[in-house]
């Protein structure tokens, strides 16, 4: 019970490793809130979960309305938020071209990513900080980047979001130190969840062929190494990266 008494919001929470994470830190005693765009895999999740006192809230966190909403219910139901899970993500967006090459790609499906990645991880970064301040919590921010930040493959809006989402991390880490705030990420490598079954097959088994453990990794490995960032385990970890990625790209 590595959670128990914490409050924890996990985004894109319907599938894949939102939902390994909701289920995990909820076994460890956390009351958790599940974000996603999508009713029905939410109600799913939220079904899953351990305990009696979660919550689902449909939003799309690239909208900073939508996200003040949700964080105005979190406050008046938990009156407080200890961890923040930044996962929901997308690698694709209608208008950016077949490969998401830049010759190919419309502002439309740029921005779109750009909206998901790193406008929304910021928005909720951002009402979720301010909640702690003002409650005075010793939270936990993790962000889900990418090994695609370091390696370069993958659609150029991804593997720059996925970037940016790093900087971000270090420099939220640097500001955020003094009140005993911690923000880490994690860069997954390829992963068994929807998303990879939206990538070429050549794509994945080129992915594949070059990691050295010779497998994609499962949902439920990245979501232990999310409980490990949000708990007293990694009391003196913060700005760092944490790659669950079979050695595909070593940090
Ligand atoms: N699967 C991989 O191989 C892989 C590798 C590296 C990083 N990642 C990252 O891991 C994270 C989780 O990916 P996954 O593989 O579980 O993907 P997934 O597609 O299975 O799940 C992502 C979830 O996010 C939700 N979502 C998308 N846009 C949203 C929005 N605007 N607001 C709220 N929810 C939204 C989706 O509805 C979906 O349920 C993403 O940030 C992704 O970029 C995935």
């Amino acid at each position: 019970m590595k959670l128990k008494g914490k409050v924890a919001l996990i985004t894109g929470a319907g599938l894949g490793m939102g939902r390994a994470t909701a289920l995990l830190f909820s076994q460890e005693g956390a009351e958790v809130i599940i974000n996603d765009l999508n009713k029905d895999d939410l109600e799913t999740t939220l079904d899953m979960l351990e305990g009696n006192n979660n919550s689902s809230y449909i939003g799309d966190i690239s909208e900073s309305d939508i996200v003040k909403d949700m964080f105005k219910e979190i406050e008046t139901k938990y009156h407080k938020i200890d961890i923040v899970v930044n996962n929901a993500g997308i690698g694709r967006f209608s208008g950016d071209g077949e490969n998401g090459e830049i010759q190919e790609m419309e502002d439309v499906g740029w921005k779109g990513v750009m909206g998901v990645n790193l406008d929304g991880t910021f928005f909720v970064s951002r009402e979720a900080v301010r909640l702690m301040l003002k409650k005075e919590t010793k939270g936990s921010l993790i962000n889900i980047s990418s090994t695609s930040a370091f390696s370069g493959e993958g659609p150029l809006h991804y593997c720059t979001s996925k970037g940016a989402l790093l900087s971000f991390t270090r420099a939220l880490a640097v500001d955020l130190g003094s009140k005993g705030i911690r923000v880490n990420a994690i860069c997954p490598g390829p992963t068994a969840t929807r998303m990879l079954e939206g990538i070429p097959d050549e794509w994945v088994e080129s992915m594949v062929s070059a990691i050295p453990l010779g497998r994609v990794g499962q949902p439920e490995e990245v979501a232990k190494t999310s409980l490990f960032l949000a708990s007293e385990d990694s009391s003196f970890f913060t700005g760092q990266t944490l790659a669950a990625n079979g050695g595909s790209f070593m940090i």
